[in-house]
């Protein structure tokens, strides 16, 4: 029986994530953390080996992708690896979405289409997350350094950036697996939204001029400080109280060497907040204070393939 293996990678946001779900725009990149599915027929029913996920969300998954491919999914053996971490902002369910979606698309010799991959995928974010911005599964399936946008018609709308060789001195901080998931964040900046609409709506806006500004340094080479965007993103970010206490305390510490920082994803408000992007111009300050505080670092390459059959 022949074995069908596809990947997907992790992702992390430079900036944009919890307004984008308002309809700014943000700006996303792949990692080369990646999530690898397996799947192979057998004459038994449905077993899933996962060292990723919750295996009863991995069956859901595939039962819905077999409904919106039309196809049966009941005696597959489904194998899933990945070196993502899970739930702290670097985009593990959205690589699970995809790569799945993907392996199955292939099993059954459909054809391979991203807008197709990226939409199923979408469906199962949803599912997981409640009202996503279908940003993390687009840059999945994509690959590259994306901004992206939701639009009212859900028709995602996505510009791929290929200049981006300025994003330097970047170090991603470990705060620790926040205690909310994201679905449960993006719930409370609405009840923060409900609550206060036009205060909300500022700081969402704010977060989308960063985001558009960092797109133009990116891509057309204007001339910005990054570093006093990020500082000024992660400001916005506490307002809508996504940053912990202890994730604070720690920008804190970046800031007071002479860098900066912000969560990315999420983040988290009772505990931890998952990643941070620090970026100092000395990056060795920034390493050398994660070692002093015994915070894990993950070293990535920005920036890597989409979804892919291996
Ligand atoms: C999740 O990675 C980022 C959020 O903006 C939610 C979303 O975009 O779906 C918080």
């Amino acid at each position: 029986m022949k074995t069908v293996s596809v990947s997907a990678p992790g992702k992390i946001i430079l900036t944009g994530e919890h307004a984008v779900v308002y309809g700014y725009p943000g700006i996303w990149a792949t990692t080369d953390k990646r999530l690898l599915v397996s799947i192979k027929r057998t004459n038994q029913k449905l077993k899933i080996i996962s060292n990723h996920t919750s295996i009863d969300f991995a069956k859901y998954s595939v039962m819905k992708i077999g409904k919106l491919i039309g196809k049966n999914v009941s005696s597959l053996e489904i194998k899933i690896k990945s070196t993502i971490p899970v739930g702290s902002g670097m985009g593990s369910s959205a690589a699970l979405a995809v790569a799945l979606t993907g392996a199955l698309i292939k099993l059954n010799d459909l054809p391979w289409e991203l807008k197709r991959i990226n939409k199923i995928a979408f469906e199962i974010e949803k599912q997981q997350h409640g009202t996503p911005s279908g940003g993390d599964n687009t840059v999945v399936t994509y690959g590259g350094f994306l901004k992206y946008q939701k639009q009212k018609n859900s028709i995602p709308k996505f510009d791929k950036i290929s200049s981006h060789k300025k994003i330097k001195n970047l170090l991603i901080i470990n705060s620790g697996k926040p205690q909310e998931t994201t679905g449960e964040m993006v719930a409370k900046v609405a009840t923060l939204y409900k609550n206060n609409q036009a205060q909300t709506n500022k700081i969402f806006s704010k977060i989308g001029d960063i985001a558009q500004k960092l797109y133009h340094h990116l891509n057309m080479n204007s001339k910005i400080k990054t570093q006093k965007l990020i500082k000024e993103n992660h400001k916005l970010l506490n307002k809508l109280q996504v940053v912990s206490p202890k994730a604070q305390k720690i920008i804190k510490k970046i800031e007071h060497i002479g860098g900066v920082a912000k969560i990315s994803g999420a983040g988290g408000f009772l505990d931890s907040s998952g990643i941070l992007l620090a970026f100092h111009n000395k990056p060795k300050l920034l390493t050398h204070l994660a070692e002093f505080e015994n915070l894990n670092t993950i070293p990535v390459v920005l920036g890597v393939q989409g979804v892919r059959v291996e």
